[in-house]
């Protein structure tokens, strides 16, 4: 039965049969943690690529237009900073480009299903530069580099063939001048002024830790469940 025949009810049902944090979930000991964020954030990073997390580097990036009406969509984290910023590279006329651009803003957040962690980050944004961009920009594989250089991303696709040309053209150019880099090609920086650490508890008992910027330090905080 396709999903469109299928009775709301069974649709409910369906959703309430999954299992969450079906796992055997790791201890966080909230009491036993570093003074800022960023040195927990990489140690339950390595415990995620250590656990054969699929994609434990992809995040979901929230920002908001000028009305301040969200979107989300997922993205690559490229780096974080000692001084807790959290990178991600995009073409600054895409959709998330202009609403960064009326309302500079984002909240970040990593879900590691198998150890049923959440890691969110909310902070003011800025793009980290010309040089930085282009060194993230060259450090791209060739495919990416030229879809990147079409500079079309979230426009309507009228047809797949224009896709097909602007590509073919972008990869000739990019043939031509290998260090070409795509004009709105940006690298962007979230200032973290909160990081949270959720750890799942299979009893709902779920652990939270959160980080506030306060200054050069970091304030903390446990959050009820
Ligand atoms: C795992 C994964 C990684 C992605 N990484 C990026 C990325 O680093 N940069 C990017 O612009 N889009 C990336 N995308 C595509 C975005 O999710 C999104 O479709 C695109 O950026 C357009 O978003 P927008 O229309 O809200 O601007 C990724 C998608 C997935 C599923």
């Amino acid at each position: 039965m396709s999903l469109s025949q299928r009775p709301r009810r069974a649709m409910r049902d369906l959703l309430r049969g999954l299992p969450v944090f079906a796992a055997d979930l790791p201890e966080f000991d909230a009491g036993a943690v570093p003074a800022e964020p960023v040195s927990l954030f990489t140690e339950w990073l390595d415990g995620a690529i250590e656990a054969g997390v699929p994609e434990p580097h992809a995040m979901t990036v929230s920002t908001a237009d000028g009305e301040g009406r969200p979107s989300s969509r997922i993205l690559i984290c490229k780096d974080v900073d000692a001084d807790g910023h959290w990178y991600f590279a995009a073409n600054g006329t895409s959709r998330k480009g202009r609403e960064l651009a009326a309302n500079p803003h984002a909240a970040l957040a990593f879900y590691w299903a198998p150890q049923g962690r959440q890691i969110r980050v909310r902070g003011p944004v800025r793009a980290a530069g010309a040089e930085r961009s282009a060194a993230d920009f060259l450090a791209r594989s060739p495919g990416s580099r030229a879809e990147a250089l079409t500079g079309r991303q979230s426009d309507v696709l009228e047809d797949p063939a224009d896709l097909e040309a602007a590509v073919r053209a972008a990869a000739d150019r990019l043939t031509a001048d290998p260090g070409l880099v795509a004009p709105g090609w940006t690298l962007y920086a979230v200032a973290a002024a909160e990081v949270e650490f959720w750890q799942a508890d299979r009893d709902r008992r779920h652990t939270r830790l959160r980080y506030t910027r306060d200054g050069a330090a970091w304030a903390r905080e446990r959050l009820w469940p």
